[in-house]
């Protein structure tokens, strides 16, 4: 075994190993640095999420605007059978940014004997308690986790786990939050650590009426507004920054050209501020682009899974087509 997997000795008592690959947390610093000196501003999703992002983005998934996480898990609950024959019986799953393992509980519900769930997530205390708790509540499964960056590729090669067919679970359309190229990048990297017989399943969210799309990134009670400027919170907190956030103003826009809903802090008047003793200037009107999150056809989905060597087997939706989920299976040839 490899000698950064920790096992039942090293204190992760109910997980059967804790991999931490220790994701270099991504350069926070010079990422904030870099995204201020950038025309237009931008700032890189992937530091919403410290504990109070995550915990925002929990209550996000409630809110009566935000479809996605509603409706993708009643396809997973009306798709379970076909899912349990897909998968057959002792699956190992891996669930690559697995966030609080709460759809995965349908999943593994669904499945006839799982053998293994395997948890993968950059932020590595949320991980942890997150897959202890499945562990406790699925006694029978070998449960694990990886501390990891999923954009590097999924290295499972020296990890203990069960023979099974290797499904991974990739929900709440997070590849919608790549830009095309990188996107491909995320799947190939999955696709170079998949067997002939493992699988993918990916849920997408579709491209529908704007206003809809909107109304779930900029919703009545201000939680997606509180989400984004977390991270306004965050750097000032962390970076020694003097933004101010109450000079900044949440905006979700659909952008038809490239298929996403963008958000944006947008400067209700000029401000000059400071991140790390480096001076930076926004103008009145100017924006600080946040997030993309990139909206899907069958037909865009399906070019993008094809072209890094995947066959989609069965694609599912709800019935106002707000929300899909597919299963994709290697071809020969990658
Ligand atoms: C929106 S949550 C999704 C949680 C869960 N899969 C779901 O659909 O409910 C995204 C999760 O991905 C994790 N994440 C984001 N970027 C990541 C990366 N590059 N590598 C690993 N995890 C990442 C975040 O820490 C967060 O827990």
């Amino acid at each position: 075994m490899h000698d950064r997997v920790s096992g039942r000795p090293n204190g992760h008592a109910a997980l059967a190993f804790f991999d931490d690959q220790h994701p270099p947390a991504g350069d926070f610093l010079a990422d904030v640095l870099d995204g201020f000196s950038r025309q237009p501003k931008q700032l890189a999703p992937v530091y919403f999420y410290d504990a109070a992002g995550s915990a925002i983005f929990d209550e996000i998934t409630q809110l009566p605007e935000y479809y996605v996480t509603r409706t993708e898990l009643a396809i997973l609950d009306r798709i379970g059978p076909e899912l349990a024959t897909l998968a057959g019986p002792g699956a190992v799953v891996i669930e690559p940014g697995s966030g609080s393992s709460v759809k995965i509980r349908k999943l593994l519900d669904s499945l006839s004997d799982p053998a293994s769930y395997v948890g993968l997530d950059i932020s590595g205390s949320h991980l942890e308690a997150a897959c202890l708790e499945i562990a406790a509540a699925y006694p029978e499964l070998q449960v694990g986790a990886i501390c990891a960056d999923f954009t590097q590729g999924l290295d499972l090669s020296h990890l203990p786990l069960e023979d099974g067919r290797r499904v991974i679970f990739f929900p709440g359309s997070t590849v919608g939050n790549f830009e095309p190229d990188g996107a491909r990048q995320l799947l190939a990297g999955f696709r170079q650590a998949m067997r002939p017989g493992d699988a993918v399943l990916i849920g997408t969210d579709r491209v529908k009426d704007p206003a809809r799309l909107i109304a779930a990134y900029d919703d009545a009670q201000g939680v997606t507004a509180r989400f984004n400027l977390n991270l306004i919170h965050r750097i000032n907190r962390e970076l020694d920054g003097t933004i101010d956030p109450d000079g900044l103003s949440h905006r979700a826009v659909w952008n038809a050209d490239q298929s996403r809903i963008e958000m944006h802090l947008v400067a209700d008047q000029a401000q000059e501020f400071h991140v790390a003793g480096r001076t930076f200037q926004l103008r009145e009107g100017e924006s600080i682009h946040t997030e993309n999150s990139h909206k899907f056809t069958q037909e865009s989905f399906t070019s993008l899974a094809e072209s890094v060597g995947f066959n989609v087997r069965s694609t599912w939706s709800d019935d106002a087509d707000l929300f899909s989920l597919h299963w994709l299976e290697p071809t020969a040839k990658a």
